[in-house]
């Protein structure tokens, strides 16, 4: 049996493949009140501009393409049992080749019933105020909120309590639940983070920091862990 291994992604694994990050320079949230764009009361207040925002996001992620990143971590799986948690909402870690993607955060190529999350269509293209589910209810972006549940988080920290090797690249774990995952590690258990400049987290101490870009980083460290 492999030992396990558990990968947590940002969008800065993506920002290679052009996708913009949410915080720092040039980031979405700069531009973007993030209550208006990503909470369920900004969509009532305003489904149009949300609609529209996500609009703009999947259509980005249809012209984008995986990285040396996204496809450096497909390379794990050849000695690691690898689990890919990401809260990005792209699919450039499935186009790359990785075999379990859990997406905390939703994903942007699917829509929802507003009420009914269970009813969710896979969807490429702009959804629309007039779009309707199977009842009759209004569509929404598949997209996991501020001020909602993360529905996946419980399978995520299981995984995580499992795991022999956690990797983290390219989030500011600044976003909880999600960023509570790193606390979960058990003691004894690798970690290795990747990002340009090194996320504020208190287990940061005790954990292997290179900064540096996904794309140029993950190919080398990778390689050296499926080799060791
Ligand atoms: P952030 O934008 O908060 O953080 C991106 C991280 O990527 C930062 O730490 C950057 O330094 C780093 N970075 C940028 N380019 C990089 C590169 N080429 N290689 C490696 N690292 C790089 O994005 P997330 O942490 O993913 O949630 O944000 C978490 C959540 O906040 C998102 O899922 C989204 C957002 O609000 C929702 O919308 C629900």
């Amino acid at each position: 049996m492999k030992p396990k291994a558990v990968v947590l992604t940002g969008a800065g694994i993506s920002a290679e493949s052009g996708l913009q990050t949410f915080r720092g320079a040039g980031g979405l949230w700069n531009g973007h009140s993030v209550y208006e764009v990503a909470s369920p009361e900004g969509f009532r207040k305003n489904p149009a501009l949300v609609l529209n925002f996500y609009n703009q996001r999947r259509r980005e992620v249809l012209k984008a393409s995986p990285n040396a990143g996204h496809r450096a971590l497909v390379e794990l799986e050849r000695k690691f049992d690898t689990v890919v948690v990401t809260q990005n909402v792209d699919d450039l870690h499935e186009r790359a080749g990785s075999s379990r993607v859990i997406h905390l955060h939703g994903e942007i190529l699917k829509a929802r019933s507003v009420d009914d999350p269970e009813l969710v269509y896979d969807w490429t293209s702009d959804i629309r105020e007039t779009d309707r589910d199977a009842s009759g209810s209004p569509l929404r972006p598949h997209i996991v909120w501020f001020g909602e549940e993360v529905p996946l988080m419980e399978e995520a920290a299981r995984l995580v309590l499992g795991a022999e090797l956690f990797l983290v690249a390219g989030t500011s774990l600044q976003v909880y639940p999600a960023a509570g995952l790193l606390s979960l590690v058990q003691p004894g258990v690798p970690v290795y983070v990747v990002d340009v400049e090194a996320p504020n987290h208190e287990r940061m101490g005790s954990v292997h920091f290179i900064a540096g870009e996904a794309g140029s980083v993950l190919p080398s460290l990778i390689k050296n862990l499926v080799n060791s």
